[in-house]
């Protein structure tokens, strides 16, 4: 997790620094990143 954060922070490959979201904290990616690799069935589990 901690690597994915730096990662989007940074930028990597095709993906712009901050995931072009300069507002978001460290604490809004993990929370963009658990919602994006969570299957929708599992949502709320
Ligand atoms: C706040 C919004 C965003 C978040 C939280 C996010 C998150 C992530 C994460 C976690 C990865 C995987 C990084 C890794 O493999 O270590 C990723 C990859 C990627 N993202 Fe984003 N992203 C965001 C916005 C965007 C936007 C706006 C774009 C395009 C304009 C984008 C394009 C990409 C691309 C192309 C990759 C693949 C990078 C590579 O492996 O070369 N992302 N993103």
């Amino acid at each position: 997790m901690n690597t994915l954060v730096d990662n989007v922070v940074s930028g990597m490959g095709g993906m712009p620094p901050y995931g072009l979201c300069m507002d978001c904290n460290a604490e809004q990616f993990r929370q963009l990143i658990r919602f994006m690799a969570t299957p929708a069935e599992a949502e709320g589990q």
